[in-house]
C-alpha cells in the first residue's frame, strides 16, 4: 500500500536529521547534506554522499525503481537507464526512446530522475541532434 506524506516524513525525520514538513499532501524542506561534498568517484553530477538512502528512507514502500539518467548510481535491484554504456545501465539508450522501452519499464512504481545540469550535458544517439548541438 501506499505510504502517505506524513508517513513518509515521519519515516525520514525519525532516520535523519528532521528536516521535512507536509502541507496540503505535500513535502517540504531543506536538506543539509553538510559540508563535505565528497563523492565516491570524480564523475561529474554524481549525487552527494547520502542523497540515495534518503531518497530510499522516504520511499520504502517502492520497490521497483528505476533510475532515469543513472550515471553511476549503485543501487541493487533498481533498473537504471543511461545512454552512456560505460555505466553499464540496465538500459542503454537515449531518454528520447523511453517509449521503445515501454514493455520493460511499465512495472516501475518509482522514477528518480537526475538529468544533465546544461544543455552541454546532454547525450544524443542521433546524428540530426549532434548536428544540432554543433550548430546552436
Ligand atoms: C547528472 S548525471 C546523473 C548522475 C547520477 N545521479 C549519479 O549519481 O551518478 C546525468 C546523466 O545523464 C546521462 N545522459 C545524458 N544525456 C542523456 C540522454 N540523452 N539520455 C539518457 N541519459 C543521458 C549522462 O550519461 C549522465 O550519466
Amino acid at each position: 500500500m501506499n505510504q502517505t506524506a506524513e508517513q513518509r516524513v515521519a519515516a525520514y525525520n525519525d532516520k535523519w536529521p528532521p528536516a521535512l514538513l507536509t502541507y496540503n499532501d505535500r513535502i517540504y524542506g531543506v536538506w543539509v547534506i553538510g559540508n563535505t561534498y565528497e563523492n565516491a568517484s570524480d564523475f561529474y553530477g554524481e549525487y552527494p554522499h547520502k542523497l540515495l538512502q534518503r531518497m530510499q528512507t522516504l520511499f520504502q514502500d517502492k520497490q521497483k525503481v528505476m533510475h532515469l539518467f543513472s550515471g553511476k548510481i549503485i543501487d541493487k535491484g533498481a533498473m537504471t537507464y543511461d545512454i552512456d554504456e560505460s555505466h553499464r545501465p540496465t538500459i542503454c539508450d537515449d531518454v528520447r526512446n523511453l517509449l521503445a522501452h515501454k514493455t520493460e519499464i511499465q512495472d516501475r512504481d518509482l522514477v528518480m530522475c537526475d538529468p544533465p545540469y546544461d544543455k552541454s550535458d546532454l547525450k544524443s544517439t542521433t546524428f540530426q541532434s549532434r548536428l544540432a548541438k554543433l550548430r546552436c
